[in-house]
This record gives structure tokens, sequence and C-alpha cells, in this order.
């Protein structure tokens, strides 16, 4: 049972997240057989989400990290983004796999793959751990999905609330 009174329903529990990251680290394996894969985890949400995944990959691969902040309220982006770290090194000619803890109207990846796009990678595709379909504003065509969940605003396992709640080893609801 959540031991804090914010932490609502749990909606994907420990055991789901790793067993749907070991089938998603199967498909990358195999789609990217032969190649040698980018990560690009987008701070801050993504890195237990980019960790666990990447312990499972067999392909050759590598990791960078971006920074976005996405104006709006604590709960709502308004995909006006401003890149708050950039990639360490440059992506032409590159296979790019985004890895995304969340999207939910997809206005913050939108803008991403724009940006990323436009720098000439081989390959751009996106691997979001969770995705709220009935929020989308934009299609954010994702190659990888770990769980669609209904709308609700979710924490643990790197989502935050202002900062807080990260350390969740599950999903959970938020109570507002
Ligand atoms: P979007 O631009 O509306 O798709 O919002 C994407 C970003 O907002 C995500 O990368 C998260 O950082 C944040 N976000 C959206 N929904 C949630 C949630 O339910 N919990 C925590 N963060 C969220």
């Amino acid at each position: 049972m959540p031991a804090q009174p914010e932490i609502g329903e749990i909606l994907v529990q420990s055991d789901d997240l790793r067993q749907r990251i070991r089938a998603l680290a199967t498909e990358i394996n195999r789609d990217y057989e032969g190649k040698s894969v980018l990560l690009v985890g987008v701070l801050k949400g993504a890195f237990f989400f980019l960790a666990d995944l990447m312990r499972q990959l067999e392909v050759e691969c590598e990791v960078d990290f971006m920074a976005v902040s996405s104006y709006g309220s604590s709960t709502e982006s308004s995909g006006v983004v401003r890149i708050l770290k950039d990639l360490d090194t440059p992506i032409q000619d590159r296979h790019v796999l985004v890895v995304e803890d969340i999207v939910d109207s997809g206005l913050t990846l939108s803008y991403l793959m724009k940006n990323l796009g436009a720098r000439q990678p081989a390959s751009l595709e996106v691997c979001s751990l969770l995705t709220k379909p009935s929020r989308f504003k934009v299609d954010p065509k994702l190659r990888y999905v770990g769980f669609e969940i209904p709308d609700q605003f979710v924490v643990g396992y790197g989502l935050d609330v202002d900062q807080r709640l990260r350390n969740l080893p599950y999903v959970a609801a938020l109570k507002q």
C-alpha cells in the first residue's frame, strides 16, 4: 500500500515495468541488429527507464542526454519548449532512439523531433514508457510504447510532481 497520502492507485507495478521493459528491449535488439544505436534520454523523468532499458540491450549502443523544459503549469505543458541541456555530440548519420518517460499532449516530443530531425540522423525513433492517448494534441509517431494509461497525472519510476516522488518503484496516480 502507498505510504504517502498523495499517492493514489498504483497503475503499473514494479514487476510489470520489469517485464515490459524486457520485451521492449527484445524488440529493439531485433530491429537494430547489426547497427549502432544512440539512445537519447530526455531528462529528468526518463532516467530510471533509460537505465533499465539499456541494461537489457545487446545491440551496440551509446547514450546521450537532453534536458528540456516545457512552459506551462506543473501538470499541463504548453508546447513552448526550452532546451536546458543539448546533446554532447552531433547525430548526423546516427541511428537515434529518443527515450521518453511519458507522452501526454505530445507537444514536447513534437518539438524535440523537429529539432533532432533537422540534424539529419540516419534514423529517428521514439521509445516512451508511458502514453496518455486520450490527451494527444498531435500524433506523436511512437515506435515503441511501454504502457498506455488513462488521463491521470502519474508519479514514480522517474516521474515527478514538482520534482518529488520520482523514487517510487512503481507508477501511481497522484491524488490532486
Ligand atoms: P507533453 O508535452 O504534454 O506531452 O508533456 C510531456 C512532459 O510533461 C513529460 O515528458 C513529463 O515531463 C511531463 N508530464 C506529462 N504528464 C505527466 C504525468 O502524468 N506525470 C509526470 N510528468 C508528466
